[in-house]
Parts: structure tokens; C-alpha cells; sequence
């Protein structure tokens, strides 16, 4: 009876492999603020190791992140980042959406509650430092 149960579940994971779950990724459109010609490099790099891959429609993955049930999870969490917030979707947002985007992103960057730290789990390089954050700060409250 056991080995019919694991067996059962073997197939259950097999099967969930196919069932599409992350978001897709495109390359950088114009209206991102990524590619701004006066994009500083060092914040530049912070977006890129930190908040990219949730909150841009150039996210990468890693190989873990196309293991289902995980890739569920990661998937969920992307396509929730972008909604809320969207780098490559910037130069699009109202005047009035940036300014309150602005503020959120202060307050959460400032409290560190971005980023998630379960992504700075698996991703140590998106770890900032105090510095980082008051650089990231910085920027933004100068657009
Ligand atoms: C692992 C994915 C992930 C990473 C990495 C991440 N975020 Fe988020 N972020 C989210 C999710 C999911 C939400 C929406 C839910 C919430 O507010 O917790 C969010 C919400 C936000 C919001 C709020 C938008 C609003 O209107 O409420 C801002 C601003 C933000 N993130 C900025 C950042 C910045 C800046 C970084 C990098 C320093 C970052 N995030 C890294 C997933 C992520």
C-alpha cells in the first residue's frame, strides 16, 4: 500500500512539471526606467541584483524555479511584484501612480521590507547594505 501511495505521488509531481507557472520574460522595453540613459550605474546594479527578477518583465530564473510545486510559489510572487510595482512598466505609470510608488518604495526600502527576504534566502548578492538602501532612497526621491 505504501509503495502505491509514493508511487501515486511520483506521478503527481511528474505531471505538475508541465503545467505552465511562471510569468514570461521579454526584453526591456522603452518605457522602462532601466534604460534610461541617466540611470546611474550603482543604482542600476542595486535594481538588477535586488528587485529585478519580481519587479521587471525581465526576470530570470533560476533552475529550482522551474520545479513545480516551487515554481507555483516563485510564479505566484512575480507575477504579484509586477502588478504592484514594475520597472520595465515606469515611463507608462501616471504621474500620480510614480509619486505614490515613490513613497511606498521609500518606506518599504527604508524598513526593509523589500526585498522579500525570502528571496535574499537564496540570492545573497540581493542583500543591501545600508549604503545601498540610501542610495536606492536617494534616486528615487530625486525623480
Ligand atoms: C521575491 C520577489 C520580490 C523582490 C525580490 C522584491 N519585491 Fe517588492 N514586492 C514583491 C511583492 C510580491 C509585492 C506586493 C506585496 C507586498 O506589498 O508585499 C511587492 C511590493 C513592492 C512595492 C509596493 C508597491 C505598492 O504599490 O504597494 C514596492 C515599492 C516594492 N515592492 C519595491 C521593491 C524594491 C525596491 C525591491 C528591491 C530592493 C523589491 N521590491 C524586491 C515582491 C518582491
Amino acid at each position: 500500500m505504501k509503495k502505491k501511495a509514493l508511487l501515486v505521488l511520483i506521478i503527481i509531481l511528474a505531471v505538475i512539471q508541465f503545467i505552465p507557472a511562471l510569468p514570461e520574460s521579454s526584453p526591456e522595453p522603452q518605457s522602462s526606467l532601466l534604460v534610461r540613459d541617466d540611470m546611474p550605474e550603482d543604482v542600476q546594479s542595486i535594481l538588477q541584483s535586488a528587485c529585478n527578477d519580481c519587479h521587471s518583465n525581465t526576470s530570470t530564473w533560476p533552475w529550482y524555479a522551474h520545479v513545480a510545486p516551487l515554481s507555483f510559489w516563485i510564479g505566484d510572487h512575480v507575477e504579484e511584484g509586477r502588478e504592484h510595482f514594475n520597472l520595465s512598466e515606469w515611463e507608462n505609470y501616471e504621474p500620480k501612480k510614480k509619486a505614490h510608488k515613490i513613497e511606498e518604495l521609500v518606506e518599504m526600502v527604508e524598513e526593509k521590507e523589500m526585498p522579500l527576504e525570502k528571496y535574499t534566502w537564496m540570492h545573497s548578492d540581493a542583500k543591501l547594505s545600508q549604503e545601498q538602501r540610501d542610495v536606492l532612497i536617494d534616486y528615487f526621491e530625486s525623480l
